[in-house]
């Protein structure tokens, strides 16, 4: 399958933090497999902004290094390179001094004119508003530019409209694009045209035939060497406050009157403004990953000794509205698990009556399942007649359309979620970007649950497991459970 891609008009993206690890792993690859797949013109202009002093040609090779570790394989094409690095300049500022910004100045022409012009702030949130000052004092913005930010956008309520409002002061909503990585993945997209482009789901999509919905983030890997950021932060605003509740609105929302930015936009926002204030505390569970065998705990990897940051939260949420009233929907993540596992599951409701004898054994409630990743899927679990003689007997059987496999994109590289996203921005599509509503409203829920349970012990639960037993509680209590996280 040949992926069909429609290039973007020329543009100047200035990436602030270029030097940094989001630069080098996710922004400079991306932009790499979008000119080679022919998406980024050759006349696009990238300039890189830190402190660190190095030329153009510094940096260029920086880049290099970048493609060298994180490209892939398409990065090994000499001639693609030498196109791409070529968009490349650098300068060198810190954007805390005034000193610097004459620099930044001489590098792009004042006016954006035609050219979309992004600031992509890939720098620790203290920056965002001195950036947002800088770039509006020298004059190097006008209707045509937007600007770029990344998680963590706030750590509470106030927060987040402090930022919005640093934000305000110098950009049009529509110029500002929050970014939530998850949005970009492919399966994510696919929830959205599963939903939208097949008729059939629609009548079932309520709380007469779904049970109920689960959604699992799961990793592998510990905070490795984020502690300073995560500690004090934990899984519930790290993951819940953003990615899991995005997916959940995903799931939940009314059908958008169109593929549109605020159409789509609007539907998430009552869906978070539906989320029932979460009173039972035995609703939310909270973990810390101990130390297993050649594995630190977690309050080893975060240097904390005393934390009680949480590494892992499942908690049961509902969406009080028509649609949803009495569906819970469950939602875990947590690091240090059994496995990296990201999935959507929406559980449905057994059939009414069985005809079959006992002896047939029971249909399995049927369950759609798109896993994010690893091998990004959508699966829909069935129950069949068990092949060959011997009678009725019931059997399960899954529907399975792995992408690789079925839409033969098996030599298919997947683009990451950063490519869709960077390339958005510059069209100028906020469609699978957050609103500043959007933030404060999830905020705002989340906000409620960590004023109870911050600062409470959470259970430690052993590294490569499925998190602490109270999780697989939260669910056996209502007769149902988590589905199985696969090695
Ligand atoms: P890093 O610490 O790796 O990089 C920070 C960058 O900011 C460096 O290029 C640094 O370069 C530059 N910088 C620091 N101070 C200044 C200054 N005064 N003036 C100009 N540049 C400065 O951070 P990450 O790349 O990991 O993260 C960047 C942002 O993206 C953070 O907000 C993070 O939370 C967010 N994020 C990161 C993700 C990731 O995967 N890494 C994922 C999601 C969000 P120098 O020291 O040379 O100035
Ligand atoms: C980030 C979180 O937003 O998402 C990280 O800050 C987490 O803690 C990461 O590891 C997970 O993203 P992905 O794409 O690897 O599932």
């Amino acid at each position: 399958m040949v992926a069909r891609v429609v290039p973007v008009d020329p543009f100047d993206l200035v990436v602030f933090g270029a030097t940094g690890d989001l630069a080098r792993r996710k922004l400079i690859p991306a932009l790499y497999h979008r000119m080679h797949d022919g998406q980024m013109p050759e006349d696009a202009r990238i300039v890189g902004v830190a402190r660190a002093q190095l030329d153009a040609e510094g940096y260029r090779r920086m880049a290099e290094a970048a493609l060298d570790e994180f490209g892939g394989e398409d990065a090994r094409d000499a001639e693609m390179r030498r196109k791409f690095l070529a968009t490349i300049d650098y300068v060198p500022l810190d954007v805390m001094e005034e000193a610097g910004w004459s620099r930044l100045k001489d590098a792009l022409p004042t006016a954006c004119g035609d050219r979309p012009r992004a600031f992509y702030l890939s720098v620790a949130p203290r920056f965002f508003g001195p950036i947002a000052e800088g770039v509006h004092a020298a004059g190097l913005t006008d209707a045509n530019s937007r600007i770029v930010i990344e998680k963590p956008l706030g750590h509470d309520l106030a927060s987040a409209a402090a930022l919005n409002g640093v934000f305000a002061g110098h950009f049009s909503e529509h110029q500002i694009f929050r970014i939530d990585h998850y949005l970009g993945k492919e399966t994510v997209q696919n929830l959205m045209a599963l939903r939208f482009a097949n008729a059939f789901f629609e009548p079932l999509w309520n709380a007469r035939h779904i049970d109920h919905v689960q959604i699992t983030v799961a990793e592998k890997v510990g905070v490795e060497g984020r502690g300073p950021y995560y500690d004090g932060i934990g899984a519930m605003r790290d993951m819940v406050q953003n990615h899991l509740l995005q997916l959940l609105c995903l799931v939940a929302m009314e059908p958008p009157s169109q593929f549109e930015p605020d159409a789509v936009r609007d539907e998430k926002l009552k869906v978070l403004r539906a989320l029932a204030p979460l009173t039972r505390l035995e609703d939310v569970v909270r973990g810390q990953y101990a130390a297993g065998p050649g594995m630190p705990s977690y309050v080893e990897d975060a240097n904390a000794p005393t934390s009680r940051t949480e590494t892992f939260i499942a908690l049961k949420a509902e969406v009080a509205n028509w649609r949803w009233a009495g569906v819970p929907f469950y939602l875990r993540t947590g690091k240090r698990m059994k496995s990296r596992v990201s999935e959507v599951a929406v559980v449905f409701k057994s059939a009414p009556h069985s005809i079959f004898p006992a002896a047939s054994g029971r249909a399995a409630q049927n369950v759609l399942a798109l896993r994010l990743q690893p091998d990004e899927a959508i699966t829909l679990g069935m129950t069949i007649k068990e092949p060959g003689p011997g009678g009725m007997r019931l059997a399960p059987a899954v529907l399975d359309m792995t992408f690789a496999d079925t839409l033969g994109a098996s030599n298919m590289r997947m683009p990451d979620a950063y490519e869709r996203l960077v390339m958005d921005v510059i069209r100028g599509d906020q469609t699978l970007f957050m609103r500043g509503d959007e933030v404060e409203a999830a905020w705002a829920w989340v906000d409620a649950i960590t004023a109870r349970v911050d600062g409470e012990r959470p259970e430690l639960y052993e590294p490569g497991s499925a998190g602490p037993d109270d999780a697989l509680m939260l669910m056996h209590r209502d007769g149902r459970r988590w589905r199985e996280l696969a090695q």
